[in-house]
């Protein structure tokens, strides 16, 4: 089922300027497919917002190739089974050059073989699971990848949280999840952690209790939860209603405003690992910071949405450098980007055209996000 929710952003002043010039030579159309409702559309909302400031910047000085862009954003409502419909309605009816998309591993992972068949190059903003761009040399991504995640939240957990023994809690249903779990409890047991439980979940889950109750009698040091907000804040506040007292924490899964609103008190000092922190003082972050303010009513950019902000503006200067915006030397542009001054860190794509960059611990404190530090890979 293709969704209703459909939208165009392209500037007026774009149209005048293709009204005026007889001989312009069209627009670049880019897709989006992006959660815009449903289970994670904080995530959505985020990173299509990120997308949206890079696409009307690009166009504001100039475009690309003597070009403006065209972003075709289309909703999957964060359900399974509707991304590569999308994906393919995208490029065969819109004609895109590329697509961006999507915050979730498991819908990049729908999408991916469609961009790959079609020859399109396709850009995740902040699918973090390795099989994302293991899917074909037209899938990039430019977050790090949970090998990297997981490894730096085994070494915060051992060597900030001094936690031995942690229960696991994982969402069988999530690519992200299964896959986090996995890369958090190689390293960590290698340097010594145990792993006291193993507890399960699936998406769309809301009474953790059993899982809590199995876990409380083997006094863990800490309880670490792969997943995303939704479900995260929720077992928070369990966790503290059934009296389990030691700190959670997870990947960046968690970073949404709904994990405070949902989880409350229960989520003061928790901690999870992102890709970038807006509290940074770098002049480039600054300016993201006010651009994105100025633009949607005061609203902070949070990872998400700096990640949606630097996949655009790569996949803006791919096209650039490739002179052309023809799948194939288009994927060749971006499977050469390097040192890309990204918004969320500097941006190569390596041979597995993921990124390699630094991770950003938050806790929560007063009901506020805030930064605690900046593992290096
Ligand atoms: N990295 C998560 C995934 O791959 C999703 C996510 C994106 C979480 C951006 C937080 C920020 O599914």
């Amino acid at each position: 089922m293709i969704t209703a929710l459909r939208f165009r952003w392209l500037p007026a002043f774009a149209a005048t300027v293709l009204a005026v010039s007889a001989s312009a030579a069209g627009v670049i159309k880019v897709g989006e497919f992006a959660s815009l409702t449903g289970k994670e559309a904080a995530f959505g909302q985020s990173s299509h917002k990120g997308t949206l400031l890079a696409i009307e910047e690009l166009n504001a000085s100039g475009g690309v190739l003597g070009q403006q862009f065209e972003l075709i954003t289309e909703d999957n409502q964060s359900k399974q089974g509707e991304s590569a419909t999308i994906a393919k309605k995208l490029i065969s009816r819109d004609k895109v050059v590329a697509l961006l998309g999507e915050v979730a591993s498991g819908r990049s992972l729908e999408a991916a073989p469609i961009a790959q068949n079609a020859r399109i190059p396709m850009v995740s903003p902040s699918s973090t699971n390795p099989r994302v761009t293991e899917m074909g040399n037209y899938v990039f991504r430019v977050c790090f990848i949970d090998p990297l995640q997981g490894r730096l939240l085994a070494k915060f957990a051992q060597s900030t949280l001094k936690a031995k023994r942690v229960a696991l809690l994982t969402s069988v249903s999530s690519p992200y999840s299964v896959g986090l779990a996995k890369f958090f409890k190689e390293p960590f047991l290698a340097h010594g952690g145990e792993i006291v439980i193993e507890q399960k979940y699936s998406e769309n889950d809301k009474d953790f209790k059993a899982q809590l109750t199995a876990i409380k009698p083997t006094h863990p040091d800490a309880i670490f939860v792969p997943g995303y907000y939704t479900e995260a804040a929720l077992i928070c506040k369990q966790a503290r209603d059934l009296g389990l007292t030691v700190p959670l924490f997870g990947g960046d899964g968690w970073e949404a405003p709904q994990l405070i609103e949902i989880g409350g008190a229960a989520v003061e000092g928790i901690y999870f690992t992102t890709h970038y922190s807006p509290e940074s003082t770098a002049p480039a972050v600054q300016k993201f910071v006010q651009d994105f303010r100025t633009k949607f009513a005061g609203e902070t950019p949070d990872a998400m949405a700096a990640l949606g902000y630097d996949s655009a503006m790569v996949l803006a200067q791919a096209i650039r450098r490739a002179g052309t915006t023809e799948g194939p030397k288009v994927r060749a542009a971006l499977a050469t980007t390097k040192n890309y001054a990204g918004i969320t860190g500097v941006i190569t794509i390596d041979g597995q055209r993921n990124a390699t960059k630094s991770a950003v611990v938050v806790t929560v404190q007063d009901g506020q996000f805030k930064f605690v530090e900046t593992i290096a890979p």
